[in-house]
Order: C-alpha cells, then sequence, then structure tokens
C-alpha cells in the first residue's frame, strides 16, 4: 500500500502545498507587475475582429442564441453558417479543459475536426427530428452502447443512477448529482477514447469502453456522496467528523473500513452511501496499475484535504493570508483533473500533468466567480466572497478577478506558447462567462459586481465591458448542453409526477367502479362466484390496462371519462379473467396473486374457473352498454375486443406447450404478443375506435403498443427471477419451477435485460415519430422498465 501517505499524510500534504506555493507566488508576481493587462489588451485587440459585427439597425441576424432552446439554437448556428465554428470552439475547449491537450499538436487539430464533422452531422439530424430525439436520452444512450458493444455496461450505469438517485436525501438535489456523474463519466470516457487510437480492435474497444464507464461511475461518486454531502446540511456536527474521518481513513490506509457503530440520525443514508462507495473503491483498486496507485491515492487525499481545509474555513474570520486563500484552491482543481486521469492507464502523454496543474485554477476561479452569491448566502469562503467581504478593510488582499485574467495571460503564453487558437478559445470563454453572468444577474448587479472586482486598469476593464457588451460567437456547445440537461431533467421530473398523479387518481377511480354487486342468491356456488370475482378484483392491481385507455381516451382523444368508464371496468374484468385462469394447477399453478391466496386456493378450481369465465362475460356486459357512442363504433369495438381475448388463449396456449422446449426467439415474440402484447394494443386501439379514429391511422400505435407490450413481458420474466414476492404479490421463481420457455431461459438474465432494453428503444423511436403528444406514453414506458411489481 501507499507507504509515503500511511506514515505521514501531513508531509504528502506539505509537499504538494510547496509545489501550489510556488505557482501562487509565479502568479502574484505577474499580477504585481500587471504585464497581463497589457498582453491581453494586445490579445483582445485581434480577438475582436472575429467577435464584433456590426449589424444595421434592426437587423434580424442578431440573436442571443442561447435563448431559444436547444434544437432551435442549434438550427440556427447551422442556417447561419455558424455551426462549424461553434463546435470548433466547443470540442477545442474539452480537449484543453479536459483532455489536457494542447490545440497546437497536428494529431489534436486532426481529432477536433473529426469529432466536429460526426457531431455537427448527429446534430443536424437529431434536431430536425421536431427534436423529440435527445442526445442524453436513455434510448439515445442505449442505442449508443448497442453501437459500442457495451449494453450490459449502459444497464448498469442506468441503474446505478437510479440507485444514487434513490439514495439521495433530501436536502440534496438527486438531478444535480445525476448530471454531474453523467458529466464525469462522459469525461473519463471521452479520456479513454482519445487514448485508444483508431486500429484498436473492435472487442478490445468495447473492453475499454466498459472500464471507462465503471471507473468514471466510481470515480464519479465521490462528488455527490462526499463533497456535495459534505458541503450540505444533511450531516451536521458529530455525523460529519465520523464521516470525513472514514473518508479520510480510507484514502489514507487505502482500504475502506468496517462501518461498525454510527452515532446520528442519519444511519440508514450513511449505510447506503458506505456500501456504494466501498463497491466503488474496491473498483478502482483492481483497475488501478501499480505504478499509478500512489499517485491515485496522493492526489485523491490531496484534494480531499485541500477541500476539507477550504470548508472548515470561516467567512468571518478576518485574518486569513492570500496563501491561505489560494493555496488549497489551487491544489483542489488540480489534484481532481489529475485523478480522473490517473483512474484510467492511458499513456503518458508529454505536459500532461504541467498543464493539467497550472489549467486548474483557471476553471475554478471562473466557477467560483459564476457562483459568487450562492456562497456567500451559504457562507462559504471562496476567493470572490472573501474579497466582496474585506476588500476595503484589507489593502493586502489579492482581487480574484484580476488574478483569473493573470492566469488566463500565464496559460495563453506560459503555458501554451502563445497558441493562437488557445488563446481564441480561451477568450471567448472568458467573454462567454461574464455575458452568461450578466445575463442570469442583470444589469445592475452586473455592474454593481465589476465595480468591487475592477482590476484597477480602467482601461483594460472597459476594453473587457465592452467586448461582454458587444461581443458575438463565444457561446460554447457544453454549456448549452448544460442548460438543456438540467432544463430537460426538470421538466421531465415534472411530467413524471403529474403522470404518477394521473395514474393515482385514476386508478382510485377504477377501483372504486369495479365492485359487483352481489345478487343475493341463494346458492353457495352462484355467490361464491361473484364473491370470489370480487375478491380477485380487490388485490393490489396495478390497473396499468384501464389507465393507459383513460390517459389515452381523456388526454388523447378528448372523451369523457365518465362515459368510458365501463370500458374501463371491462379491461381489468378481462385481465383479472386471465389471471384467475393462468393461475390454476392445470396452468402455472399459483398459488398468490396480487398479494393474497389464489382463488382456487380460497375457493376451488370450479369456483376460480366459473368466476373467470363470469368476469369475462361481465366485460361483455360493460363493453355492450357504452351507450354514449356511436353504436356501429360500439359494435367494431366489441368485435376486436373478442378477438383480442381469442388471440390471448392462443398465447397461453403456446405458453404451456412451451414448457421444456427451447423456442426461438421469433416464437417467444409471436407468444408474448399474443398472451400480453394484444392486451395493451387494446387499451390504444379501444378508445381510439370509440372515438371513431380510422384503424389505419392507427399503426403506428400499434406497433408502439407490440414493444412496449414485450418489453412489458421481459420485465415480468425478469422480475421472476430477481423481483421479491412482497413488492411483486406473486411467487417468484415460478417459471423455472414451471419449465417455462421465457425471455429469461431463451436469453439469460443479460441477454433479457438486453432484449427489453432494445424493445424500450424501438418504442420510444416509434413515439418520436408520433405528431402528437406523447408525454405519458413516454412515461409508461420508463414506469414499465423500472417497475419493482
Ligand atoms: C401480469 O400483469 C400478467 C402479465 C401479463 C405478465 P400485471 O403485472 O399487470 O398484473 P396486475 O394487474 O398488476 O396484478
Ligand atoms: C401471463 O403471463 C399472461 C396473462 C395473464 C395472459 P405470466 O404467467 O408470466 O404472468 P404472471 O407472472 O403469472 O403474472
Ligand atoms: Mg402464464
Ligand atoms: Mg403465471
Ligand atoms: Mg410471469
Amino acid at each position: 500500500m501507499n507507504v509515503r501517505l500511511r506514515e505521514n499524510a501531513d508531509a504528502v500534504y506539505q509537499l504538494a502545498e510547496k509545489k501550489a506555493s510556488e505557482y501562487f507566488a509565479t502568479l502574484s508576481g505577474q499580477l504585481a507587475n500587471q504585464i497581463y493587462a497589457t498582453t491581453l489588451t494586445k490579445d483582445i485587440q485581434a480577438w475582436k475582429q472575429n467577435h464584433i459585427h456590426h449589424y444595421p439597425l434592426f437587423s434580424r441576424r442578431r440573436r442571443k442564441s442561447n435563448s431559444h432552446g436547444y434544437h432551435s439554437t442549434i438550427q440556427w448556428l447551422n442556417s447561419s453558417g455558424k455551426l462549424d465554428s461553434y463546435l470548433d470552439r466547443s470540442i477545442s475547449y474539452i480537449f484543453l479543459r479536459d483532455l489536457g491537450k494542447s490545440l497546437n499538436s497536428q494529431q489534436t487539430q486532426n481529432r477536433v475536426q473529426l469529432i466536429v464533422d460526426n457531431l455537427k452531422e448527429h446534430l443536424i439530424h437529431s434536431s430536425k427530428n421536431g427534436g423529440k430525439a435527445e442526445l442524453f436520452s436513455m434510448a439515445g444512450l442505449y442505442r449508443w452502447a448497442q453501437k459500442e458493444g457495451v449494453e450490459t455496461t449502459i444497464i448498469w450505469l442506468l441503474n446505478k443512477l437510479k440507485l444514487v438517485s434513490s439514495i439521495i436525501p433530501e436536502g440534496m438535489d438527486a438531478d444535480e448529482a445525476k448530471r454531474k456523474l453523467i458529466k464525469i463519466v462522459t469525461g473519463v470516457v471521452l479520456h479513454q477514447i482519445e487514448g485508444m487510437g483508431e486500429e484498436i480492435p473492435d472487442e478490445e474497444r468495447a473492453r475499454r469502453l466498459d472500464e471507462a464507464i465503471r471507473l468514471g461511475y466510481s470515480y464519479g461518486l465521490t462528488y455527490p456522496f462526499i463533497d456535495d454531502l459534505l458541503d450540505s446540511d444533511v450531516l451536521f456536527g458529530e455525523e460529519k467528523r465520523q464521516y470525513s474521518d472514514l473518508i479520510r481513513t480510507t484514502l489514507v490506509t487505502g482500504c475502506v473500513p468496517e462501518l461498525e457503530n454510527w452515532a446520528g440520525e442519519n444511519e440508514e443514508l450513511i449505510r447506503s452511501i458506505h456500501s456504494e462507495l466501498r463497491d466503488a473503491f474496491a473498483y478502482i483498486e483492481g483497475q488501478l496499475r501499480q505504478e499509478t496507485k500512489a499517485d491515485f491515492l496522493e492526489q485523491s487525499y490531496v484534494f480531499f484535504h485541500s477541500q476539507e481545509v477550504d470548508r472548515e474555513k470561516d467567512l468571518l474570520d478576518a485574518t486569513y493570508t492570500n496563501e491561505e486563500l489560494y493555496i488549497p484552491v489551487i491544489l483542489k482543481s488540480a489534484s481532481s483533473r489529475l485523478m480522473a486521469r490517473s483512474v484510467l492507464s492511458v499513456e503518458e502523454d508529454d505536459g500532461f500533468d504541467k498543464r493539467t496543474f497550472f489549467y486548474g485554477i483557471y476553471n475554478q476561479l471562473a466557477d467560483d466567480f459564476a457562483d459568487m452569491f450562492d456562497d456567500l448566502e451559504a457562507g462559504a469562503v471562496t476567493p470572490y466572497t472573501y474579497y466582496m467581504k474585506y476588500q476595503t478593510t484589507r489593502p493586502d488582499l489579492i482581487n480574484p478577478f484580476a488574478l483569473y485574467w493573470t492566469v488566463i495571460c500565464h496559460l495563453i503564453h506560459n503555458v501554451y506558447d502563445s497558441d493562437k487558437k488557445t488563446c481564441d478559445v480561451m477568450l471567448n470563454r472568458a467573454v462567454n462567462g461574464l455575458k452568461r453572468f450578466k445575463e442570469r444577474m442583470g444589469d445592475d448587479k452586473y455592474n454593481e459586481v465589476m465595480q468591487v472586482f475592477a482590476t484597477g486598469q480602467s482601461a483594460f476593464d472597459q476594453l473587457i465591458q465592452k467586448m461582454v457588451r458587444k461581443a458575438d460567437d463565444v457561446e460554447f456547445f457544453d454549456k448549452l448542453l448544460r442548460d438543456h440537461m438540467i432544463a430537460n431533467f426538470k421538466a421531465k421530473d415534472q411530467e413524471r409526477e403529474a403522470f404518477l398523479e394521473t395514474i393515482d387518481t385514476v386508478r382510485g377511480q377504477i377501483n372504486a367502479a369495479l365492485h359487483i354487486p352481489e345478487d343475493g342468491s341463494e346458492s353457495y356456488l352462484e355467490e361464491a362466484v361473484i364473491e370470489a370475482a370480487n375478491y380477485s378484483l380487490q388485490g393490489d392491481g396495478k390497473r396499468l390496462r384501464p389507465i393507459m385507455t383513460w390517459v389515452m381516451g381523456v388526454h388523447e382523444y378528448g372523451l369523457n371519462p365518465s362515459a368510458i368508464m365501463p370500458l374501463l371496468k371491462s379491461l381489468e374484468y378481462m385481465h383479472t379473467a386471465s389471471l384467475i385462469f393462468d393461475d390454476l394447477p392445470s396452468q402455472d399453478n399459483s398459488s398468490f396473486r396480487r398479494g393474497r391466496p389464489t382463488v382456487h386456493h380460497v375457493y376451488n378450481t370450479a369456483v376460480a374457473e366459473l368466476s373467470g369465465l363470469y368476469l369475462s362475460q361481465k366485460a361483455v356486459e360493460e363493453q355492450a352498454s357504452l351507450d354514449e357512442f356511436d353504436s356501429q363504433a360500439v359494435l367494431l369495438l366489441i368485435r376486436y375486443s373478442a378477438g383480442v381475448t381469442t388471440e390471448m388463449c392462443k398465447g397461453q396456449a403456446m405458453d404451456l406447450n412451451s414448457k421444456g422446449k427451447q423456442l426461438t426467439l421469433d416464437q417467444l415474440h409471436t407468444m408474448c404478443f399474443y398472451k400480453t402484447g394484444l392486451a395493451f394494443e387494446a387499451t390504444l386501439v379501444m378508445p381510439a375506435i370509440l372515438a371513431g379514429r380510422q384503424v389505419a391511422e392507427l399503426e403506428k400505435l400499434k406497433r408502439f403498443a407490440y414493444h412496449a407490450g414485450i418489453a412489458f413481458q421481459i420485465k415480468d420474466d425478469l422480475l421472476d427471477i430477481e423481483g421479491d414476492m412482497d413488492s411483486l404479490g406473486k411467487p417468484t421463481g415460478k417459471d423455472a419451477e414451471n419449465n417455462h420457455s421465457t425471455f429469461v431461459s431463451v436469453l439469460g438474465a443479460d441477454g433479457a435485460r438486453k432484449a427489453m432494453w432494445d424493445h424500450y428503444c424501438t418504442a420510444m423511436e416509434l413515439l418520436q415519430q408520433m405528431k402528437y403528444k406523447t408525454t405519458y406514453l413516454e412515461h409508461f414506458l420508463s414506469y414499465i422498465i423500472n417497475r419493482d411489481n
């Protein structure tokens, strides 16, 4: 293990501090002699040739391209011929910042060009599609995984993201955690791709991508689970101390200590986090090469400790020196980048460490600038909050905004050898950062801030402000994507909530209507049949089929909710009947359903058979009483419905006949479509019939239902091996017990998951082609594959 760290963690940190303090001394020297202002003034004068345009008054060409949404921005950039340079500066910036490359190498330029071309094609294509195909949608991600042969890894990642969201406590932002993780995984994957070269065989490429995704997640987890958690108010006092001790011990000793006693109210949270972090740490450890292991742990330790040093600072303490303020900033920003790199076994590239070390503070100062008011409110000490508070009483304090420009100047001219492209990209980025801040804060607040942070070089300050007002073409794709992702997550969350609320309400209405009045018959058997039918209806069913019909009928076709109630009831009666039959000893022989013993157990087989038949006839009775609709439509509906039932019988027969046989995938699809898929189709088609829609119009919907139905059955097959009886309300392991041919038995669990995702993607893509709003269907689909009952 890491001897240096283990023996003397303080010395390791002090060594890092020494290096940072030398860098800081260089920067403060340059700040003091003010050369940065004259040098950058020259740079900006040259730069602005391409960024200040004189449009005639009222010209339509002037437009704030970021303020019109993601897809229209892309379209606008494309139609005005700006997309290439936009993507070029954006990708160049990623190579600079995330990959630690220097832009003046021919190889880097070629890579940038290649990525720009591919990305451009992708963006133009997906923006044309009505903008429904999302770059970061699950379906988009999964399709990429299929192309690269890393489906299993992406399914693993998606499950992990779900898990993280479920662990993140209130008081922290689960979407933000997800976004950061995706960003970090993407960063590590990019590193890996860039380190791989072109000629690598597909299998090896897939193996390395798998490794990068898992490493990215494992390493990225430290952001929500360590930094953000310690920054938040979820833990406090003793709990916070215990937790940071735990992390420190892990980094110093190289192994995660057991979590024995936990003093504090967040024990459950900490146990979940501990278990995830332990797995993540073990994965990273297992992947690290012997030579980089020590480096990784040291960088992690420096990263963690510098954050702690910053966290412990108190904004009310007026005595921090410039060194105390800036050295942890240099250390945390550099070490986090170096860490991300050393988890991968990519080849060393000349100058990477040096560039990355110098670069970090630039980014940190840009971020802290953007967040200064949030930080101030949280009482956090950053160079900006501290300067705001003490600049009048502490003339010795360095102005962080002036230091920011000094760093930019140092990077362009000393680290990147005055490279023109680098200069262009960095100035774009700096001006863009200020523009975004101004837009977010409003002019008054912005001007106030600029007064506080005036560098004292008034000509330089004025030049910058002029650029902020007038310069164009400084936007970046990663910012657009970030804004888009945040907005998109938020919108999806709201939609999901509305969807869940709707299904809850509708479920309540359906539940209240299902009961069949008992007719007071004398005979036991007659009475028992209705009682048994009600017994099985009362169980804990999800009511998905009538809910879908309600959603389509009411939202899409504008039908009256109370008028379609008989249809909703009929769907649930038919479905419940199919379950009663399915559970019989002659079929799946199951003793539990919807959280209670099956009908034939509580009554007997005869009663079960009769109540099944009874319910399916009740369904027809309900359908025939749809008296607020055109009678021809109702007749059509009944004919269609009877057809579905007959096909379902075929499906069940095929299923039973498959016992002990290895079905082909084709046979499996056919069987599933008949036994399960058709019922889903019916939920979409039946309200359409009532609404008088042409059946031809429904082809796409039917194709959607086909894939959704199969995805539903695959999930059911998977739950049979990995679900839990308590939430399912029915026993697991039945398929194996009955020797059934299912997606799991034919493809294996992993193969079944992949098939489910493939059907999910196809169904999603079909929705994207539909002309009307398909929000609820999208959520329905996600619900199907993410459910645990
Ligand atoms: C179970 O259907 C039968 C299958 C088609 C796999 P559901 O999972 O919808 O069952 P309930 O209605 O919620 O009980
Ligand atoms: C049953 O499939 C399909 C129908 C009810 C028509 P399964 O046999 O897999 O359903 P469960 O698992 O018993 O609910
Ligand atoms: Mg069955
Ligand atoms: Mg069954
Ligand atoms: Mg099943």
